[in-house]
């Protein structure tokens, strides 16, 4: 289930990245279209990580590691409302720097599930 989450969020942050490369080449279809798919993946990450939840006996540092991984969620859609309104986007893409800093941190080398 690690893997399948690991591969859920991996491709969440590629299909991202895609979907704002479609944005400045200003495909506008091919970047909503990709914002689906890409919501589709932020229900993947989302039931994977709940999945790993109910496995394991949870204590407190994997609560918080869930919501700081929703954060990331929520700012990876900061972002693209931002970028999809032509608004200032720094603010949202700093603190999706940090929650994902955060989380890869917690995830990767706090919690013991790593590989
Ligand atoms: C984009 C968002 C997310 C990222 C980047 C992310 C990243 C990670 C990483 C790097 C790991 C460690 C994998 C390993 O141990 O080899 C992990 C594990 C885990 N994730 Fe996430 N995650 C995200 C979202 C979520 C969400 C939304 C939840 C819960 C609803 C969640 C729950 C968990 C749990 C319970 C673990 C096992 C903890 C452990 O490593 O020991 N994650 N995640």
């Amino acid at each position: 289930m690690i893997h399948a989450h690991i591969t859920s969020w991996l491709l969440a942050l590629i299909l991202f990245i895609v979907a704002l490369g479609l944005h400045k080449s200003g495909k506008e279809k091919g970047f909503k279209i990709v914002k689906m798919i890409l919501r589709l993946f932020y229900l993947l990450t989302i039931g994977t990580g709940i999945w790993i939840l109910t496995s394991i006996n949870i204590d407190m540092m994997y609560v918080i590691k869930s919501l700081v991984g929703i954060w990331v969620i929520g700012m990876f859609e900061m972002v693209l409302a931002g970028t999809a309104k032509g608004k200032k986007t720094a603010i949202s893409w700093l603190l999706l720097i940090i929650s994902l800093v955060i989380v890869l941190y917690l995830g990767f080398v706090y919690l013991p599930l790593s590989f």
